[in-house]
Formats: structure tokens, C-alpha cells, sequence
């Protein structure tokens, strides 16, 4: 997936449907590791597919695991090593994977010390960040040998030195539990590989995000392990514990991801139909299942079958709440951007494990929700939010994301304001991180008026690069792409293939213009990224050879052809926004278009970037003779009484004679970023 830098949200007023939940990511990155941990083969179904489960992966083939991607159904099977360590030696790169980056610490760091191995792990300049150190000073009382490669209590580290050594397991281990529940969560993943006698582990602290542990003691079950313990402070691993592969696993829906999609529901306006929430159901092993209990209390109409969640609006406004949150610590930034839609001030308490995740979410949500207009008021442990008073009082905001996920999924949310206002989200790609789809998934199920979904229009002579143009613009902004010169040519072939005459004297016949018509209006086309089917088949080429293109020409002349495809180009305008190119997409089909560019370049440049291609491609081509052409084709373009080649009236020119591709990509965002509400907005 391209990077881009920023994605806007149109302001949105609706939403309705289903969505299907990608994995979980707690669950995907446990089932991996002990996967690999057993003995056996084990087939996982539903994994998620994001960055963070792809650097376990990675990690895991190079500790040699053999991995399989089935190709249909996205299951994907993991022989384990059974407890041997194949490879001794490896540097693995985990990202911002706290969820690899603490079970492989442990579990490298006894392997190492019992095959005599040396594994150093590192992530991004973030994960060298967040605190590993109660972690491993627990390892380090087994006697196992770790040295910090940076600054002593994070990443990165050399976890054992290339020699057996002795482990010390009678005592029973102490661990903090009230910093981060991973800890706790990697040596229980870690300890059953060295239990040849009850170890025991001591909480020390109050245990924190205690649902991520149950997670954990089930799925250790599910592979043979069955942990004792005394409330929540007192874990023992049975002496003799041995992973088993269970064969097949399948990986719940993600319940912070359905967070989204649950508040979504609530605050918007969806009519009977709401939203329906596939892949986790309220019997859900995840602990930020219990969203929904706030979610309800916030006024959300929430009911739920074995596997799936639907959600309307109930009371509304929202409902200000005041909540402990430390059971739901990821999905309670959901409910603070559910704050901005409530009559009152809401309040999270005990969420101070905010400030060690993927960045420290108390500022980075406070400063966000402040540059909407809220009322924020934080402390080391809460935060409180109050909406903005009036409509008025709403702004435009270009949002960071901090390179954290969730802080880019919950903002989203604002897009529903009341004052109908774009909302920019930076950096949108890091929602990759455990919902690559989640912008497609959200802009699936919302709903706006068009006159709110932004146009770019991109118009120009033939060959002046306004389809490359086009697609670049489009591929920045993440918008849709409308290639209305190929709707001609689809015209033209499907016309061709099916032998009807598309000659201008055939044309110039009521019958024959008629016909012509009457295809395009019937036309079946699916525009695939980057593949074009006409009735199913592919014709991605054909449509974009000489002979679909004179066809193109001539039947983009008949009135009722230009009418057949109005409908199909004013479709096209879909969230979040859309970059159309060709002959009247400012005068005609989107005069109300935000920006209209009228992109030209000398004729002799056009005939020779045209001279390229032809040979380039191997077709032989004069250049003389292109440029008389195109001569000829721009006189007859402009002429033409119907969609003449003429900019809008309003439409920037811009002549790239001169310029790369690159360039008249900047000129022409810095024009559309003139055009947007963000402009001079503090970022
Ligand atoms: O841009 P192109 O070469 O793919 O366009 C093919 C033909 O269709 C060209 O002759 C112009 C015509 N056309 C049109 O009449 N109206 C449009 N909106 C786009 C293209």
C-alpha cells in the first residue's frame, strides 16, 4: 500500500450496513507464537494481515518456521519447532509490534539460554521508546543473559550470548503488573518451553488491562497449557507443560477495531437499518468487548448474536459519561472522540497505559480533540472532554496520527460534526498497523451529499499528460479516478465487437446514432484498480489502442451517447473524492467541481511525448506527421459544437512544457490546497 500524506474526510451524515472485522491483533500475534512454539502443524483462519502480524511472521521464518499463506480464504499454517531452536543466531526487526516485541523477548531469551543462541531485536525509533524493563529484569532473575543495546529498559537488545546457561526457576518470579500487561502476557507465553517444575510468577503491583491476560490464559489452553492461578496475583505454570497445536485455530474479529464501527452506529443517523458488526459477538474472549457497555451507556443501541454486533442510534445527543476505562484501555480513545456528539463533559479515568503505547495517547488525543474546538482537560491518569459549545465553534483540522492507528481510525469519527466541516487526517497508512482497509471499510458504509464530495477536474488536449496527471492526483489525495475518455472508448469497442458501424456516415443516421446510444446505456463495465472488464472480459488493452481511440472520437460526438454515460460519470463522484478527467468534466458533468485545471503543453511538445510512446512501444511513427495531426485534432476539437476542447471559465491553466510530471503534480496541489478549508490551519 503507496504512503500518502494525508487523506480528507468529507463531512459525512450517514452510515448503514455491514462490515467484517479484520482479526485480532492480541489474538493473531499469540496464536503465531505459539504456533510456532508447538509441536505440529497448526492452520490458522481469519489471521489479520497487517503490519504488525506481518513482522511476527517475518520474525518467525527467520527462526526458522516454516509459514504457508493458503492462497483462498486468507488461512495460513505454521509448523512449529516444537521446542528446538533450528536457527542460533538472528537480528529481527519488529516495528512498533509491542505484541512481538515482548512474548519473542521472553521466549528468545529461554531458548537462547537453554541451545545457547544470540538474537538481538529492535524496532522503529518509537518501540525504542516504550519501556521493556520490568521485563527484563524478570529474565534476568532466571539467570537469562540480556544486554541492552540502548538505553538500559528498552529496546534494543541481545537476548543471550551464544552459551548455554543455567536457569533459576525455584524461586518464584516477580513482575510488575501495572505498567504494561505484556510483560505479564510474555512469560506466560515464554515459561512453559522450561517447565520441567511448577514456576511460579508474582504480580507485583495492581495488575492492569487484566482482559489481555485472560486472552492469553485461554489461548495458552487452546495449546495444552493450563495455567493456575490465584486471583491476580499469583500465576503458576505446571511442571511437565507442553505446547500441542490444536491443528486448526480460528482468530476472532478484532473488539477494539469493532469500536469504530460500534460508535459509528451510535452517532450516526442510519435510520432502522443501523450497523451490522461481523466477526465478534458479545460472548467475544477480548476485554475491549466491554466497549459496548459504555458504548450503551453513551445511548447506543446495541444488540448482538454469536458472531456479529448491531448497532443504531439511540439517545441523542450522546450521553456524557464518567468511566474507569482500565478494562477497554485501546477502545476508550473511541469514546473519546464519542465525547465530541455528548451533552456534557465526559471523563476517562485510569488510563495512565495511554502514555506507553504506540505513542502517548493522553497528549496526542488532547491536542487533537483541542484543534476540533473541544474543551480537554487531562491528568497523568484521565482525560475530560467537553464538545465544542456551538456549531460555530467547530474547526477545521488537520489531525495527526502520531504514527498510531487508533488515533487515526477514532478521528475519523469527527467527520459526523455538526457544522458539516471537512476533517484531514495525517498520515492515513498507519492504520495499516491492524486495519489496513479501515478508510475503504468506513467510506463503504457512510453516506453524504454529493455537493459535499470533493472534485478535481483535470482537462486538457490529447497528449498533453492529463491521464498521468490524473492518476497521480488521485493516487495522492486517495481519491477515485473517473477516466471519462475511456468510457468513450469502451463505448467505441463494445460498438466494434459486436459489429456495429461506428463510421461518421453511419453516425450521422438517426438509426445508427440510435444504436450506438443504446449501447452505452446498456454498457456492463467494472472498473477494477488498474483493470478495466467490459460484459467480464478484459479489456484493459484494447481499450486503449489507436483504433478503440478513433472509434472513441467519433461516437463521443452522438448526443445520446454523451447522455447514456451522464448517469455512469455522476456516480463515479463517491467518498471521500474524486479526480475526473476529460473533455467537459468542468463544463458539464461537475461545473460545481472544486479546482478545474485546463492542462496544456506546446503542440510540439505533445507530438513528441506522443513520438515516444508510439516508439517506445515498438509502432513506427513519423514525428512530422504527429504533429500535423495533432494540429488538425485540436482545430477540430475546439470547433466541435458538442463538448468542444475549451477550458471553464473558471479553470487554472497550467502549460507543462517545461515541467516533470512531478512538478505539475505540486503546482496543482498547492492550487486544490488553496481551495481547502485546512488552508492555514496549524498542523
Ligand atoms: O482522452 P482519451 O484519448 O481517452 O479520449 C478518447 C476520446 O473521447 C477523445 O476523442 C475525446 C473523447 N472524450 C470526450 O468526448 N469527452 C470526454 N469527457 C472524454 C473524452
Amino acid at each position: 500500500m503507496f504512503s500518502i500524506p494525508y487523506l480528507d474526510l468529507p463531512p459525512l451524515q450517514a452510515a448503514a450496513g455491514t462490515v467484517v472485522l479484520p482479526g485480532s491483533k492480541s489474538i493473531s500475534n499469540r496464536v503465531l507464537l505459539l504456533a510456532a512454539l508447538s509441536s505440529g502443524t497448526t492452520h490458522i483462519h481469519d489471521l489479520l494481515d497487517s503490519d504488525d502480524t506481518r513482522v511476527m511472521l517475518d520474525a518467525l521464518k527467520a527462526l526458522g518456521c516454516e509459514v504457508v499463506r493458503q492462497p483462498e480464504g486468507g488461512s495460513v499454517s505454521v509448523s512449529g519447532l516444537g521446542g528446538a531452536l533450528p536457527v542460533r543466531q538472528a537480528k529481527l526487526f519488529l516495528g512498533n509490534a509491542g505484541t512481538a516485541m515482548r512474548p519473542l523477548t521472553a521466549a528468545l531469551s529461554l531458548l537462547a539460554s537453554v541451545w545457547g543462541g544470540e538474537f538481538e531485536v529492535r524496532g522503529i525509533a518509537r518501540m525504542h521508546e516504550r519501556p521493556i524493563g520490568d521485563l527484563v529484569d524478570a529474565l534476568r532473575q532466571m539467570g537469562c543473559p540480556i544486554a541492552d543495546l540502548g538505553q538500559p529498559g528498552y529496546p534494543p537488545l541481545r537476548l543471550g550470548n551464544g552459551q548455554p546457561a543455567a536457569l533459576l526457576l525455584h524461586e518464584p518470579l516477580r513482575v510488575r503488573g501495572d505498567v504494561s500487561s505484556q510483560f505479564l502476557t510474555a512469560l506466560l507465553l515464554a515459561l512453559p518451553l522450561v517447565a520441567e517444575q511448577d514456576i511460579h510468577i508474582d504480580v507485583v503491583g495492581e495488575l492492569i488491562s487484566k482482559p489481555y491476560i485472560e486472552i492469553t490464559l485461554r489461548l495458552l489452553a487452546q495449546f495444552g497449557v493450563h495455567i493456575r492461578r490465584d486471583g491476580w496475583s499469583r500465576f503458576t505454570v505446571p511442571a511437565g507443560s507442553r505446547y500441542q497445536s490444536p491443528g486448526s485455530i480460528h482468530v476472532e474479529g478484532d473488539a477494539s477495531s469493532a469500536s469504530y464501527f460500534i460508535a459509528l452506529g451510535a452517532i450516526a443517523a442510519g435510520g432502522a437499518e443501523g450497523i451490522t458488526v461481523q466477526g465478534v459477538g458479545l460472548d467475544s474472549i477480548q476485554g475491549d468487548i466491554r466497549f459496548v457497555e459504555a458504548a450503551r451507556a453513551m445511548g447506543a443501541d446495541i444488540s448482538g448474536s454469536a458472531n456479529a454486533l448491531h448497532v443504531r442510534r439511540g439517545s441523542w445527543p450522546l450521553k456524557a459519561i464518567d468511566l474507569d476505562c482500565n478494562h477497554i484501555p485501546d477502545a476508550a480513545m473511541t469514546l473519546a472522540v464519542m465525547a465530541l456528539y455528548a451533552n456534557g463533559t465526559t471523563t476517562l479515568r485510569n488510563i495512565a497505559s495511554w502514555r506507553v503505547k504506540e505513542t502517548d495517547r493522553i497528549a496526542a488525543m488532547v491536542a487533537e480533540l483541542q484543534k476540533l474546538g473541544a474543551t480537554v482537560q487531562w491528568g497523568e491518569d484521565f482525560l475530560s472532554v467537553t464538545p465544542p459549545a456551538n456549531v460555530a465553534d467547530w474547526r477545521p483540522a488537520a489531525l495527526h496520527t502520531y504514527d498510531d492507528h487508533r488515533i487515526a481510525m477514532c478521528f475519523s469519527l469527527a467527520a459526523f460534526n455538526p457544522a458539516g466541516i471537512p476533517v484531514r487526517i495525517l498520515d492515513p497508512r498507519c492504520v495499516g498497523k491492524t486495519f489496513p482497509d479501515y478508510f475503504e471499510a468506513l467510506f463503504a458504509l457512510t453516506a453524504t451529499a454529493s455537493a459535499y464530495i470533493p472534485v478535481l477536474c483535470v482537462d486538457g488536449p490529447t497528449a498533453s499528460g492529463k491521464g498521468t496527471l490524473s492518476a497521480a492526483l488521485a493516487e495522492r489525495l486517495g481519491y477515485h479516478l473517473l477516466d471519462s475518455g475511456a468510457l468513450y472508448r469502451l463505448v467505441g469497442l463494445a460498438a466494434e465487437r459486436a459489429g456495429v458501424d461506428t463510421s461518421v456516415e453511419a453516425l450521422s443516421t438517426p438509426e445508427g446514432a440510435q444504436r450506438v446510444s443504446a449501447m452505452a446505456a446498456a454498457m456492463n463495465v467494472t472498473f477494477l484498480p488498474g483493470q478495466i472488464l467490459l460484459e467480464g472480459t478484459d479489456v484493459t488493452d484494447a481499450v486503449r489502442t489507436e483504433s478503440a481511440g478513433m472509434a472513441a472520437s467519433r461516437v463521443s460526438a452522438v448526443p445520446g451517447v454523451r447522455q447514456a454515460l451522464l448517469e455512469l460519470q455522476h456516480r463515479s463522484r463517491r467518498l471521500p473524492g474524486l479526480v475526473a478527467d476529460g473533455r467537459d468534466m468542468g463544463t458539464v458533468i461537475f461545473p460545481a467541481a472544486t479546482l478545474k485545471v485546463f492542462l496544456t503543453a506546446s503542440a510540439e511538445t505533445r507530438a513528441e511525448r506522443r513520438y515516444k510512446q508510439l516508439i517506445s512501444k515498438g509502432n513506427p511513427a513519423k514525428l512530422e506527421n504527429l504533429l500535423l495531426d495533432l494540429k488538425a485534432r485540436d482545430e477540430r476539437d475546439s470547433q466541435r459544437a458538442l463538448a468542444p476542447l475549451k477550458p471553464a471559465e473558471d479553470a487554472l491553466l497550467l502549460d507543462n512544457s517545461a515541467q516533470t510530471i512531478e512538478e505539475s503534480v505540486a503546482q496543482v496541489l498547492d492550487w486544490w490546497e488553496a481551495k481547502r478549508p485546512f488552508h492555514g490551519v496549524v498542523s
